[in-house]
C-alpha cells in the first residue's frame, strides 16, 4: 500500500512540476519581466541601467574604475559590455553575471557597422549602390557573424542624414536624402533583425545618433546643432522613424546638444517623439560618456544632476559615463527620481533580455562549433565581392578608356594605395577577421590581368609632401600602355573624430597625378576614401575616374571586375560633391531663394558665389555606367489628383549603348508654390534596372499624398494644393525628362 501511495505522491509531484513549468512557459514576456521586476532590489536595477566597455579597444575616452569589471558584474551592478566579442571572452563575462544574485544575463554589444569577420564597403559606399536587397544582405551577413560570435547588439544602423563632407563620420551613414536614407535604414534594420530577435543569427539594431548629430556646425565632430524644429522634420528625423517603423530594437541618443539641449537629456526627442508619438517600445542607450558630458556643455554642474536630467528624459542606458551606477539610488532617495521611471526604464531592456532567449539560455550566442562554422564562408565572401562592385561610381569616363582591354601588354598601378590591404576596411572596421584574406587593387589585378604585365610604383605618400617617388612614377608610367592610379586618404581620416576642414586630396598626389598625365598615358584614377574629397585637378584633366570609397575585403577583386568591365559600373552618388571647402553646405534639395543664380556663372545680383561656379563638383545621384540610356514617352495616367487619390506616371528607359548594365531612374518633385517653400527638387522615388544592350522597359512611379506631404509651420504633415514639377533623370543634375501635374482640393474628374 505504501507503495502505491508513494508512487501516486511521485506521479503526483511529476505533474505539478510539468503544469508549473508549462505555466511559466506560457508566461508572457511582459509578465517575466514583472514578475523578474519584483524580485530586484533598487541596486539590481541600476546595475540594469548600467553599460561599461570591456576592457579592450575602447570606442571613447577611458575611465579609470577601482577595482575588476567582473567583480562588479557579480555584484549586479553592470547590466551590458561594449566592445567584448568572440565566443571565449563572452562566456568569460556571462559566467560573471551567473553568479550575480539573480542571475541576470549580460547583453553583449559591438559596433558592428559594415561586417563582422568579413568587411564590407562603408555604410556611405552600400548607400552608393541604391539596392536595398542587398545593403539588407550585407547587414544580414554581418549579424549573422556577430550573433555567432556572441554579439547580441550592434550599434547600428547609423542614420544621421550629413550634408557636410568635413564630418568625418560621412562614412557611417547613407549620405544627404531623408528618402534614400530612410529606405537603406529600412533596410540595415531588417538585415540585422533577420527573422525576429531570439533567432540565433539576429542581433539587435541600434538607430543612431538620436538627434542631427550629423548637422554639428562646421562639420566639426561633437559640434553643436542649431536648427529649425521643421528642418529637423523635414530632413534629420525620416530616417529614424523608419528605423522605428523597421522595429528597430534600440536607439542611441547622440553627442550633440540640438538647440542648446544636449540630446542625452532631450525629452522633446526621447520622450515626446520617440517614446510618445512614435510609440518606440525598445530602449535609449546613451553615446560613450555622452551623459557625463553635459557637464562639458554646461546643461549640468556634476553627474548627479547628469543622471538626473538624463534618466528623466527618457535616457534608458548610461554607456560609460557611470553617472547611473553612481547616483541614481541617491536621486530616488532624495525624490527627484522615481522609482517608476527606474522600473520603466528597467521593464525595457529586460524585455529585450528576454526576446532573445537569454533567460533561457544565456550562453547561447556562445557557441564555438557555430562560430567556426558561420564566420568566413565563401558565400560570405562573394556577398562582399558583390557588394563591394555595386558601390563603386564611375564619375568620368572620356573616349571610353573603360573598361580596360584584356590584349594590353602592360599596366602600370601607381599611388600609395596600390598594394594597401588593411586600408581596404576603412573606419570602424573590427579586428575579427584574418587580415591577409584581404585583397588589394594589385592582387585583385594579378587575379584578372592574364597575360597582361602589371608593373608597380608607389609615386608618392598620402600625406607626406615628398616627390622623391615621382621620377620612378613617370619611368614606369612610360612603360605602361595604361596607368591606373590608386590615391586617396587614409582610412583614418575619415570616421568618428576626424573632421577635416580641408577635404582635398591630402598631400601631393595631385602633382602626382598631373606628373603622370604629362607622359600622354590614357589614366585612369581611384579615389580611396570615406567623404566626398576635392580633386577639381583631377576632376577636369583625367579621363577616368571610379571612386572607390573603402570597399572591405574584397576590394581588389571588386575594383579589378569593374576596370575590366566584368561588372558594369551602376552606382550613384548619396551625397553632393562639392568644387571646395568654401562651398559647403551644400546639397541637391534647397529652397530656391528670391535670386536664383540661373547656371554656374550668374552672379548678377543672384545668390552664388563671384569666385566659384555655382554648382558642385559631382551632383546627388551621379554616377555613370559603360553603356548609355535613353528616357522617352513620359505619360501619366491623369494630371491631376486629389489627396486622397493617387495618379501614376510612366516613361520608357532604353539601353543606347553597348554593354548590359543598370539604370538608377530618379524621380524627383517639386511643389512650385508653397508656405513654407519647398525645395527646388526632391527625391521620391527610385528604380535601378538591368537593361541589355537595346532593350527597353517601361517604367512605372504612383505619386500619391505620401509623396506630396510635408510640415508646416506647426510641424503638421500636410499637403497643399497647387502645381507640382516632376523631373526624372539619372541625376538631380542630369533631368531627362519634365513635366508637371496638379493637386486639386477636389475629387479630379
Ligand atoms: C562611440 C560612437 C558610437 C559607438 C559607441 C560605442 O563614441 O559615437 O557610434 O556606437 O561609441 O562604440
Amino acid at each position: 500500500m505504501n507503495r502505491i501511495k508513494t508512487i501516486i505522491s511521485i506521479c503526483l509531484l511529476i505533474s505539478l512540476i510539468t503544469i508549473g513549468n508549462l505555466y511559466a512557459q506560457q508566461k508572457t514576456i511582459p509578465q517575466k519581466v514583472e514578475d523578474l521586476l519584483k524580485k530586484m532590489t533598487l541596486a539590481e536595477k541600476i546595475g540594469q541601467l548600467n553599460q561599461l566597455n570591456g576592457d579592450w579597444e575602447a570606442t571613447g575616452p577611458i575611465t579609470k574604475d577601482v577595482g575588476s569589471k567582473l567583480d562588479a558584474i557579480k555584484r549586479g551592478e553592470i547590466g551590458s559590455v561594449l566592445n567584448i566579442v568572440g565566443v571565449q571572452h563572452t562566456r568569460a563575462f556571462q559566467d560573471a553575471a551567473m553568479q550575480s544574485r539573480l542571475k541576470i544575463p549580460l547583453l553583449f554589444g559591438q559596433d558592428v557597422i559594415h561586417g563582422y569577420s568579413i568587411t564590407f564597403p562603408i555604410p556611405l559606399a552600400e548607400a552608393a549602390s541604391w539596392d536595398m536587397p542587398a545593403i539588407e544582405k550585407s547587414a544580414r551577413i554581418a549579424a549573422t557573424e556577430a550573433a555567432a560570435g556572441g554579439v547580441h547588439w550592434t550599434f547600428a544602423p547609423m542614420v544621421d542624414i550629413a550634408r557636410d563632407p568635413r564630418w568625418g563620420r560621412v562614412m557611417e551613414g547613407a549620405g544627404e536624402d531623408p528618402y534614400l536614407g530612410s529606405l537603406i535604414a529600412t533596410a540595415r534594420v531588417h538585415g540585422f533583425q533577420g527573422k525576429g530577435l531570439g533567432n540565433l543569427d539576429a542581433v539587435m539594431s541600434c538607430a543612431k545618433h538620436f538627434a542631427a548629430y550629423g548637422a554639428a556646425i562646421g562639420g566639426r565632430d561633437y559640434n553643436s546643432v542649431d536648427m529649425s524644429l521643421r528642418t529637423l522634420w523635414e530632413i534629420y528625423l525620416p530616417p529614424f522613424k523608419a528605423a522605428a517603423d523597421a522595429g528597430a530594437a534600440t536607439f542611441m541618443n547622440s553627442f550633440n546638444d540640438l538647440n542648446g539641449t544636449p540630446a542625452s537629456a532631450n525629452s522633446y526627442l526621447m520622450r515626446d517623439i520617440l517614446k510618445g508619438k512614435w510609440g518606440f517600445k525598445g530602449f535609449v542607450v546613451s553615446d560613450w560618456g555622452s551623459i557625463g558630458e553635459m557637464i562639458n556643455h554646461g546643461y549640468v554642474k556634476n553627474n548627479y544632476e547628469a543622471a538626473n536630467a538624463s534618466i528623466n528624459a527618457g535616457s534608458d542606458m548610461d554607456m560609460e559615463s557611470r553617472s547611473y551606477i553612481n547616483n541614481l539610488a541617491k536621486l530616488v532617495a532624495d525624490k527627484k527620481v522615481s522609482v517608476s521611471t527606474i522600473d520603466e526604464a528597467v521593464r525595457r531592456i529586460l524585455t529585450k533580455k528576454f526576446e532573445l532567449g537569454l533567460f533561457d539560455d544565456p550562453y547561447r550566442f556562445s557557441n564555438a562549433e557555430r562560430e567556426k562554422s558561420v564566420l568566413n564562408t565563401p558565400e560570405h565572401v562573394e556577398a562582399a565581392r558583390e557588394m563591394a562592385r555595386k558601390s563603386i561610381v564611375l564619375l568620368k569616363n572620356e573616349h571610353n578608356v573603360l573598361p580596360l582591354s584584356k590584349d594590353l601588354n602592360s599596366i602600370a598601378l601607381i599611388g600609395p594605395l596600390v598594394t594597401a590591404k588593411k586600408e581596404m576596411k576603412g573606419f570602424w572596421s573590427l579586428d575579427v577577421g584574418d587580415e591577409t584574406k584581404i585583397v588589394s587593387l594589385y592582387e585583385g589585378m594579378q587575379q584578372a590581368a592574364g597575360k597582361t604585365k602589371l608593373l608597380v610604383a608607389k609615386g608618392c605618400d598620402i600625406t607626406d609632401t615628398s616627390r622623391a617617388g615621382f621620377d620612378e612614377a613617370y619611368k614606369t608610367a612610360m612603360h605602361a600602355d595604361v596607368v591606373i592610379m590608386a590615391m586617396g586618404e587614409r582610412p583614418d581620416m575619415t570616421g568618428e573624430a576626424k573632421s577635416r576642414s580641408n577635404i582635398h586630396l591630402p598631400g601631393v598626389q595631385e602633382d602626382l597625378i598631373k606628373a603622370i598625365m604629362a607622359t600622354g598615358k590614357p589614366v585612369v584614377v581611384l579615389l580611396m576614401s570615406g567623404r566626398p574629397m576635392v580633386f577639381n585637378w583631377t576632376a577636369d584633366h583625367v579621363p577616368a575616374i571610379l571612386y572607390t570609397w573603402w570597399l572591405g575585403n574584397q576590394a581588389g577583386n571588386a575594383m579589378a571586375d569593374v576596370l575590366y568591365g566584368n561588372y558594369n559600373p551602376g552606382a550613384k552618388l548619396p551625397i553632393t560633391f562639392p568644387r571646395t571647402e568654401g562651398q559647403i553646405p551644400i546639397y541637391y534639395n534647397h529652397y530656391n531663394t528670391g535670386r536664383p543664380a540661373h547656371g554656374d556663372n550668374d552672379v548678377n545680383y543672384t545668390s552664388a558665389y563671384i569666385d566659384l561656379p555655382n554648382s558642385p563638383k559631382y551632383a546627388f545621384g551621379h554616377g555613370l555606367s559603360y553603356t548609355t540610356f535613353g528616357y522617352s514617352n513620359l505619360r501619366f495616367s491623369k494630371k491631376f489628383l486629389s489627396k486622397n487619390e493617387s495618379i501614376t506616371v510612366s516613361f520608357d528607359l532604353q539601353n543606347t549603348g553597348k554593354y548590359a548594365g543598370e539604370e538608377v531612374a530618379q524621380l524627383y518633385l517639386r511643389q512650385m508654390v508653397s508656405q513654407p517653400v519647398r525645395p527646388i527638387k526632391e527625391l521620391k522615388g527610385f528604380q535601378k534596372v538591368m537593361l541589355q544592350p537595346g532593350e527597353t522597359k517601361t517604367i512605372t512611379f504612383t505619386i500619391d499624398k505620401q509623396k506630396l506631404s510635408f510640415y508646416n509651420d506647426q510641424l503638421q504633415w500636410i499637403t497643399e494644393p497647387g502645381e507640382f514639377g516632376l523631373m526624372i533623370g539619372s541625376a538631380s543634375d542630369d533631368i531627362r525628362l519634365q513635366d508637371s501635374f496638379s493637386l486639386v482640393n477636389t475629387p479630379a474628374h
